[in-house]
């Protein structure tokens, strides 16, 4: 999730590009940079200043400071890296071999590489490690002479997901914005225009923005912001008002970054996919580019991570060993580092990592690193600790998370494990073709089903109120859920200090039932799985303690008919999907009953985001 802006007006660029930069860092920052089409002095040529720093914006602006390109058209980007490190060459601006052709971009190009591979065959030379780059030198190939007309030309080439704002120095009046899978607005301002990433950017300067459409572009002139499709066909857009303050454009609207991010879960499920799946299950990790031998040469699998990253590790478990039919074991981090660690050159070694930075899943890698495992770090921070330590990396794309209990990396996190059993499971020949299939399809259907989750918000709110009473809370669940239950507990404490505690459906006849009245409710997951029975046992037990049951239950199951519990019906879908909506469910359920008694949701007293001591 990168920031972009471009502008086009009256004024100086350059000082717009700096502030709209500097409010936009919240969605990356770990690099920066501009690019502005100087004034031409009489009988030059067009020239385009270019900066950029590898650090984080405040290190732009002071080099800005200190050698300002004077000119009216610019684009401008702060960076979350996907492909390639946070480094000089990688930032953006992006050019193409003539330096005529600028392009900032937020997104996953999915075909980058086939791309970069013919363009380079004709004689494109490209430095940075980016996906970013095919697209000023796709569309310098495809220029004639019209710089729209080549943009549109390049984007039909494009698979995956970009926006972005382009600029030729050829065209000093042009400013061109396009999307598709990823947001980009206009901004309509008095004889300027604005292209940007989101209305952060540009908050201070317009209330009036044309939000494009999926595979629209923006042609921006001192004449207005013309909106067309990739054939060239006219588009009436809206133009929206907007009446936020910064912080709120911040949080998209959302009254929490916490809010913020659940919303995004559906584009963190598609980010983490994207690119690494084929119709058939194949699928491929650019930067855990392992041979087929050596993942068949795995016999087992350890999964290392702390708090959240823990459920989902132990997510991982539960898929790697069903999928795959080779032992795995999902581990807390801080407990393995001081045991006598059994691992091997056959142990495949996953470390799970929202940040790359927790201390002791570090140490935990390094440990299994020495005996010889072979270790892929799945994480959302490009070049982080983790990333750089194991021998390959699984990158979630899931764009900054700023609230401190993780939501929407959880599901990145899943996603990626989810990709990760198939592979294995696919080198290992335990999966049938039909199997992977059935198994893409469930995948690619999720972000809508999430989608259809986060619009029943009002529901869940009006649960997340009738239960918010309680000081004492049991999340329950099976198999897969059963991580999912830990979780549910998990993010309720972190955020609204209420007492919660998860367990498997099996374990809480051995104590945990002894808790229960009628002042202890259970959220129960009893949705559609191998041992959905069982859970119904269950929720009949806690009943006939008095207990209040929430239950997720599967539409179309009637199997709690009649029985005193508040249902809430989800979706029937495959259970690995399942276990996904149900986070989601009890991540918006926590987050409502912490707000209803008025938390600090983003930032919960005593914990951190990251933690990097032990
Ligand atoms: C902290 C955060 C949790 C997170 C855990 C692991 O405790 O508050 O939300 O799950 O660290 O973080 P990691 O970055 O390793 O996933």
């Amino acid at each position: 999730m990168c920031g972009i802006i471009g502008y086009l007006g009256d004024r100086e660029a350059t000082p717009i590009l700096m502030e709209s930069l500097k409010r936009l860092e919240y969605r990356g920052y770990d690099s920066a940079g501009v690019a502005v089409l100087e004034l031409p002095k009489a009988g030059h040529a067009n020239r385009t200043s270019i900066t950029k720093s590898e650090a984080k914006v405040d290190t732009l602006i002071e080099k800005l400071e200190a050698n300002m390109p004077s000119g009216k058209l610019g684009i401008g980007h702060t960076r979350w890296a996907t492909h390639g490190k946070p480094t000089y060459i990688n930032a953006h601006p992006h050019t193409d071999c003539h330096g005529k052709i600028f392009v900032v971009h937020n997104g996953i190009i999915e075909n980058f590489a086939e791309l970069k591979a013919e363009l380079e065959a004709a004689g494109h030379e490209f430095p940075s490690e980016t996906d970013t780059e095919v697209v000023p030198h796709l569309i310098e190939a495809n220029y004639k002479g019209d710089f729209l007309a080549a943009v549109r030309a390049a984007l039909k080439r494009i698979k995956g997901a970009y926006a972005l704002a382009m600029f030729s120095s050829d065209d000093p009046e042009l400013l061109v914005g396009a999307r598709l899978n990823a947001p980009l607005v206009v901004g309509l301002g008095d004889g300027e225009y604005y292209i940007a990433s989101d209305i952060t950017a540009i908050i201070p300067y317009t209330k009036r923005v044309l939000v494009l459409g999926e595979g629209e572009v923006a042609a921006v002139t001192p004449l207005g912001a013309e909106v067309s499709t990739l054939d060239g066909v006219t588009v009436k857009s809206k133009v929206v008002h907007v009446d936020w303050d910064v912080a709120q454009a911040q949080k998209g609207g959302f009254p929490h970054f916490m809010l913020k991010e659940i919303h995004e879960s559906p584009d963190a499920v598609a980010n983490a996919m994207r690119g690494r799946l084929t119709d058939d299950g194949a699928v491929t990790f650019r930067e855990f580019d392992v041979p087929d031998d050596r993942l068949r040469s795995i016999t087992d699998v350890l999964l290392l991570g702390m708090g959240t990253s823990l459920h989902a590790a132990m997510i991982g478990e539960h898929v790697i060993e069903d999928w795959v039919g080779i032992p795995a074991r999902a581990e807390d981090a801080s407990e393995f580092r001081y045991r006598r660690p059994t691992v091997g050159d056959h142990t495949l070694n996953v470390v799970i990592t929202q940040s790359g930075e927790t201390a002791d899943t570090l140490v935990a890698l390094h440990q299994a690193k020495e005996r010889g495992s072979l270790s892929v770090a799945v994480t959302n921070v490009i070049a982080s600790s983790a990333a750089r330590d194991a021998d390959g990396a699984i990158y979630l794309h899931s764009g900054p998370e700023i609230g401190v209990a993780s939501t929407k990396t959880l599901l990145a996190h899943m996603i990626s494990l989810y990709l990760l059993a198939v592979r294995l499971a696919t080198v290992d020949g335990r999966v049938s073709l039909e199997r992977r299939r059935e198994l893409v399809e469930a995948l690619r259907a999720l972000p809508d089903q999430v989608r259809g989750i986060l619009a029943r918000d009002k529901e869940i709110v009006e649960l997340a109120h009738k239960y918010s009473g309680y000081r004492n809370f049991m999340f329950a669940g099976r198999g897969l859920d059963y991580p999912v239950a830990l979780e549910g507990a998990l993010k309720l404490k972190e955020i609204s200090y209420i007492h919660a505690e998860g367990t498997s459906g099996g374990l809480l006849k051995h104590g945990p039932i002894a808790l229960l009245d009628e002042q202890f409710p259970v959220v129960a997951i009893c949705t559609a799985s191998s041992t959905k029975d069982k859970m119904v046992s269950n929720v009949h037990e806690i009943v006939a303690r008095s207990a209040p049951v929430l239950a997720l239950v599967t539409e179309g199951d009637h199997s709690l008919d009649g029985v005193p519990t508040d249902i809430f019906k989800m979706p029937a879908v495959e259970e690995a999907a399942s276990a996904v909506l149900n986070t989601v469910m009890l991540q918006l359920f926590a987050y409502h009953v912490a707000v209803k008694l008025g938390q600090n949701v983003d930032q919960p007293r005593n914990l951190a985001k990251t933690v990097t001591v032990e």
